[in-house]
């Protein structure tokens, strides 16, 4: 009975809520046709024209000068093309007011003077923070998010970014990449959850709740989110970012759709398109990729926004089309609704004389337009299209510092640790020295205050590097600092030696230089020489050296490895990752964090966590591909854990059935701990090659010393299944293993009419 009730008064919340939404959307179903009826073709096309706010300033006086507005620019783009979008800044980041003077002026211009009032729609990266903010709240990349193991991080910090890229006057924002890190080279591995695609779904979904807040209302301090590079962006066959990537469509399915299809189904708003080329395509033309996957299968109705001149790009660098106009009658056709073109208003001409000349249809252009300003009015610009002065005071609040330093400190991952070295004593001499121990740019990365991160006098004065970091907490006198290199050059090792012999313990900060997309290209994963060699030249002085890694992606260290007693890896830890660092190399915070990726051993041996069995072959008892420096999702801890009672609640099941799982874990140190519990699930036979394992549950949880905690998860067809040879998702029938720390335990899936491939192959 009491059941019953329940029941009901769900049933009639339901119909309720269902019934204001449908309202809700009904209204600006018809304001946005109201609107498009009077829309001229030319306003309709400026709607889907994006430019950069270089082109509307005037030209600036020095490099570090905030750029201004110019009138006459500005108002030929607004009222002359109408142009309906405006992204980006112009090498270099804003204080909170230029900000908010910015937009004020740009949706003067926009509301005031043109013929309809349409708002405009301003669009940032916002990546880890708004960090074209010059005082935001800068949170640790999002690899180092991933290596927290904890979704809370990436919904936190992506709330507090909306708060403070909303509070700036911006309502979109370019975020969550949803790119999958297959490639250790490409440059952008830094901005990615990492190489599982399992870890890049949950975590991008949270990064999109964060942006777009949870409920469907419209609430202050949210952004639009995009999901981003729509798709197979991130596994170009050589690395270099923007060249060339060779993906079948079961492995585009298998591998780099699921986060897409999460997000959109957690009602991401718009999508960004992947800058290069598929088997062929380039991405930007592929109606099959925009239309057919996108909008037909996955459903997406939001916007979709090219990439950076990837329009032009067709033309100038992929040579699908002989001419730019073809360029942009290729990409329309295609899918896209805003083109970021963005220095040009070529794309504006050539689409109205695209319809003009019938080649492609008014409908066409509707059917973008409505999206873009059905997102117009959901990001409320049309009630209220200029900077809330509320938000201000939300900016930078010390509650958001808090949330980056603990995002920090959870993302710290210790790879070793010989003789339990760290933590070390608050009383030990210290030598710092290395690119990362006395600057700032290393621990913040690209994407921070300029596009590439190297503008380090745009950065805040009042937060540390590493050496100031340790000198706060151990005294001047404990922290001697010696530069030893740059990045690639030597500038003193020999005064590094010399002053490692009178310190007790060495800390070297290898770093790599901030850098993002092409600029960031690499040769090799090889650490540049002069950093291994200042290491090879401390190691040589006896004294026990550790060794803390920013890093944009794994670089290869093997040679450093043996003789450095330990290894912590602080990826772009943010505006305190200095004090992160400091608290667990002293032991105020317990490690926790685990590798979002594998970190390899040779430059050339790229293998992934979940690599086929062809890889682990065995060569004269030696040989297998799989040999990285540290697996994927290991790290280590001041305290130690055992797992235990891993349980199965069936032996068998029907691909419809539930697995219900659990597992003990007890802190067997003497320390307090948080510790991320991974559950891998190993298909061991089906019709196309299993990987050897696959990430498909994870949680984190605290313990204190002795505590035990057990932990459930749900197991269902959708985490079992793989694309089969049809590139549709398949349950087979047959044994599978789950592995959780060391334990392992078996279970079957019984055959049905649907599930057995070699059976109906076979006609068995
Ligand atoms: C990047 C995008 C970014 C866009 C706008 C492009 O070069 O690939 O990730 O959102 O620029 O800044």
């Amino acid at each position: 009975m009491v059941y019953n009730v329940r029941l009901i008064v769900l049933v009639l919340t339901g119909f309720l809520s269902l019934d204001v939404h449908a309202q809700i959307s009904f209204d600006f179903n018809n304001q946005v046709e109201d609107l498009l009826n009077k829309m001229t073709l030319e306003e309709k096309v400026g709607q889907m024209t994006q430019i950069t706010l270089e082109v509307l300033s005037k030209t600036k006086e020095d490099k570090g000068s905030l750029h201004t507005l110019e009138e006459v620019k500005l108002k030929q783009a607004l009222i002359d093309y109408h142009v309906g979008s405006i992204l980006n800044v112009w090498d270099a980041s804003f204080h909170l007011e230029h900000w908010q003077r910015v937009i004020t002026d740009i949706q003067d211009v926009a509301t005031k003077e043109t013929r309809l009032g349409i708002p405009i729609i301003y669009g940032i990266d916002a990546v880890h923070g708004h960090h074209y903010l010059r005082n935001a709240t800068i949170f640790p990349h999002n690899l180092a998010l991933a290596a927290t193991w904890d979704i809370k991080h990436v919904k936190t910090s992506n709330k507090i970014t909306a708060l403070e890229t909303r509070a700036s006057g911006v309502p979109w924002n370019f975020s969550p990449v949803l790119d999958v890190a297959r490639n250790p080279l490409w440059s952008r591995f830094f901005e990615t959850f990492g190489e599982d695609t399992y870890l890049v779904t949950e975590m991008g979904r949270a990064a999109t709740l964060g942006l777009q807040g949870d409920s469907t209302d419209l609430q202050p301090g949210i952004v639009a989110a995009t999901a981003k590079h729509f798709i197979g962006y991130s596994a170009p066959l050589t690395g270099k970012d923007r060249t060339p990537a060779w993906i079948p469509e079961g492995v585009l399915r298998e591998y780099f759709l699921p986060p897409f299809k999460a997000t959109i189904d957690a009602g991401i708003k718009t999508i960004m398109v992947n800058s290069a080329e598929i088997n062929g395509v380039p991405v930007h033309s592929s109606h099959s990729l925009l239309t057919g996957l996108l909008r037909d299968e996955l459903g997406f109705k939001g916007v979709v926004v090219t990439d950076w001149e990837d329009v032009i790009k067709l033309h100038k660098v992929h040579r699908v089309a002989a001419t730019e106009k073809e360029a942009v009658k290729i990409a329309v056709l295609a899918g896209i609704d805003i083109s970021m073109t963005p220095f040009t208003l070529t794309f504006y001409d050539y689409l109205v004389e695209l319809v003009r000349e019938g080649e492609i249809s008014e409908d066409r252009i509707d059917e973008s337009v409505r999206r873009i300003l059905k997102l117009k009015f959901d990001m409320g610009l049309f009630d209220n299209p200029y900077p809330n002065p509320e938000l201000a005071e939300g900016v930078a609040q010390a509650s958001s510092h808090k949330a980056s330093l603990a995002a920090a400190q959870d993302a710290m991952t210790l790879l070793k640790n010989d003789q339990d070295l760290l933590p070390l004593s608050k009383q030990a001499s210290i030598l710092l020295t290395g690119p990362g121990a006395a600057s700032l740019p290393p621990l913040y990365g690209g994407w921070s205050y300029t596009w590439q991160g190297v503008e380090e006098s745009f950065y805040p004065k009042n937060t540390h590097n590493l050496l100031q970091a340790m000198r706060a907490l151990l005294g001047k006198n404990l922290v001697k600092y010696e530069p030893g290199v740059s990045y690639s050059e030597s500038i003193d090792i020999s005064a590094a030696v010399a002053a490692a012999k009178n310190v007790d313990v060495v800390v070297v900060a290898i770093a790599e230089k901030p850098a993002v997309e092409q600029p960031g290209i690499i040769e090799s994963l090889d650490l540049p020489e002069a950093q291994l060699q200042l290491v090879k030249a401390l190691q040589s002085t006896g004294k026990p050296v550790v060794l803390v890694l920013m890093e944009n992606r794994p670089r290869i260290i093997r040679e450093i490895e043996k003789n450095s007693q330990a290894i912590l890896m602080a990826y772009l830890p943010g505006m305190f990752g200095a004090e992160a660092i400091v608290d667990v190399l002293f032991g105020d915070v317990n490690p926790n964090g685990k590798l979002p990726f594998t970190y390899p051993r040779y430059s050339g041996s790229l293998e992934n966590y979940d690599y086929k069995g062809s890889e682990q072959q065995t060569f004269a008892d030696t040989w297998t591909a799989y040999n990285p420096q540290w697996p994927f999702g290991y790290g280590l801890s001041y305290t130690t854990y055992k797992y235990s009672h891993l349980k199965l609640d069936k032996a068998e099941m029907y691909p419809d059935d539930v697995l219900n799982v659990s597992v003990t874990v007890t802190n067997t140190g003497e320390r307090a701990g948080k510790e991320s519990i991974q559950l891998y699930v190993s298909d061991l036979f089906a019709s196309v090659t299993p990987a050897v394992k696959k990430l498909r549950r994870f949680t984190k949880i605290s313990l204190e010393p002795g505590e035990s905690k057990t932990v459930e998860f749900e197991l269902r067809k959708e985490d079992l299944s793989f694309i089969g040879r049809n590139n549709k998702p398949v349950l087979e029938p047959g044994g599978f293993e789950i592995k959780v720390g060391k334990l392992k335990s078996g279970f079957v899936v019984k055959a049905t009419e649907e599930n057995s491939f070699w059976g109906k192959l076979l006609g068995g």
